[in-house]
């Protein structure tokens, strides 16, 4: 039988990857399920714990359930560690988002400068976690969703000695549905060539039964009825013409990029109304533990669809049962580029649509992006390099200059003074500085 060991077990994520495990149990008979959490987390994991163990026997299914804040212990004999946690909460989230819009900077916690500071917790766990892979189930493969994922994707691939991991993100998954959305067709008869980043992903061509349909998405795009986005970002319209020029159907972060200051606007109004995103994630958290406590709740509650990570565990399970019965099909993951983008240095993680079989993902070379993206995608990705080189010196003008080439930030100035107020903000969670 095969054992899963998810890191941050008592997300209020989790009853999805369960749901997911259940439903591919024939093809992929899961027999033990670790759940790891911390102290801070121990009252989460037992609630959605017990959730868990409630939808596995309800299925009638012969899959264990632990809970442990022992992560040395689950790990042992792992086949598949996923990675779902976050070092600070929801409420460093809130700091993460909060304290850039005082310098009127979008926070954004994966490629902005949030992102930056939450990738500066995480990554030294992260790589706490690979030793412990290394030493205690060194054939695991590493799945990997912790935000920001590209970055931390990248730090694994750099700065640790497992091989087997895999950088995972719901973001092609919603694509791929807005755009069968858009068009009126069953999902399953839509494929995309993805290529660029973690939230930096780029639809290059798209397919409805094997015929291209990219002019029609594009012109589904450009019309401002269709949002096409997830539900933590806004839907705000795209100028028509843009997207028709740009060519290749951008993801919902790219908004934060090419619509700057409209959402920079949004973001401060909703910042004194409604709060930011962390704000309303902590009071949807709220009721759905309450949910998830009822005994007689069995199946994942429909409510976990208001967060933006909504149908990830279809991206984990599938990627998970494809490298496990060596399916040779078609996921889009984050990954070790060898050659597939012509501008990204090999060596670095991409989000790219890969063959995924019993060794992992291959990536399916698409020569290189347009020459409009090529320019983001490698500004994004060099802010990614420096801030994981920043994560593990802890070295202060590396971080600097991580914070400095963010796209969203305007001036070595501001970003002194945005890096200087997170990292006092958040020093409790960065003892490398
Ligand atoms: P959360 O705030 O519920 O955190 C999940 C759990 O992690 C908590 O129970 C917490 O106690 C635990 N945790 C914190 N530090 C830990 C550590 N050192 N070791 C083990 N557990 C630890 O978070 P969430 O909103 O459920 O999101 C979880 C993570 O998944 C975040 O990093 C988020 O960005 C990411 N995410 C990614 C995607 C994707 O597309 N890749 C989608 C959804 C969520
Ligand atoms: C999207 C992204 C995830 C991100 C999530 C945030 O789905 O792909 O990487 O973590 O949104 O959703 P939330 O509900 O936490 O704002
Ligand atoms: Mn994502
Ligand atoms: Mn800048």
């Amino acid at each position: 039988g095969i054992k899963i060991v998810t890191i941050g077990g008592g997300s209020s994520y989790t009853p999805e990857l369960v749901e997911g495990f259940i439903k591919r149990y024939d093809e992929l008979p899961v027999r033990e399920l670790w759940l790891v959490d911390i102290e801070e987390g121990k009252e989460k994991l037992e609630i959605v714990g017990n959730l868990a163990k409630r939808m596995v026997e309800k299925a009638g299914l012969p899959i264990e359930v632990h809970l442990t804040i022992d992560r040395r212990e689950a790990l042992k004999g792992a086949d598949f560690v996923t990675t779902q946690f976050r070092v600070g909460l929801l409420a460093a989230r809130a700091k993460d988002e909060r304290i850039p819009l005082k310098y009127n900077v979008i926070g954004q916690e994966t490629n902005g400068p949030g992102g930056l500071f939450k990738g500066l917790r995480t990554i030294p766990v992260i790589l706490d976690i690979c030793k412990d892979i290394e030493e205690l189930c060194p054939d695991a493969w590493l799945v990997n969703f912790t935000n920001p994922a590209g970055m931390v994707t990248e730090a694994v691939l750099r700065y640790s000695n497992i091989k087997k991991v895999v950088g995972l993100c719901n973001v092609p998954i919603g694509m791929r549905m807005g755009i069968a959305k858009a068009l009126d067709v069953d999902a399953s008869r839509v494929q995309v060539n993805f290529a660029g980043l973690n939230h930096m992903v780029y639809g290059l061509d798209t397919f409805l039964d094997g015929v291209s349909v990219q002019e029609q998405v594009i012109e589904a795009m450009a019309n401002p009825d269709n949002a096409m986005t997830m539900k933590n970002i806004s839907g705000l319209s795209w100028e028509p013409d843009f997207i028709r020029a740009l060519g290749v159907i951008p993801c919902g972060y790219h908004r934060y990029y090419y619509k700057t200051d409209e959402m920079l606007q949004e973001e401060l109004e909703k910042a004194d109304t409604e709060g930011t995103r962390a704000e309303v994630v902590q009071k949807l958290e709220t009721e759905l533990f309450e949910l998830y406590k009822d005994p007689n709740l069995d199946i994942k509650p429909p409510q976990l669809e208001k967060r933006g990570g909504a149908y990830y565990s279809d991206a984990a399970c599938s990627l998970i049962n494809s490298i496990y019965n060596d399916k040779r099909d078609i996921q889009p993951v984050n990954t070790r580029n060898n050659g597939a983008i012509a501008s990204i240095e090999d060596d670095s993680a991409v989000e790219v649509n890969c063959v995924i079989t019993k060794d992992g993902p291959k990536p399916i070379s698409v020569g290189d992006l347009p020459v409009a993206a090529r320019g983001l995608v490698q500004q994004i990705k060099s802010f990614e390099r420096v801030a994981a080189e920043a994560a593990v010196t802890g070295d202060y003008n590396t971080a600097l200059l991580a914070m400095t080439i963010n796209p969203l930030v305007p001036s070595d100035k501001v970003a002194k003074q945005i890096l200087d107020e997170m990292l006092e903000a958040h020093k409790e969670h960065l003892p490398q500085f």
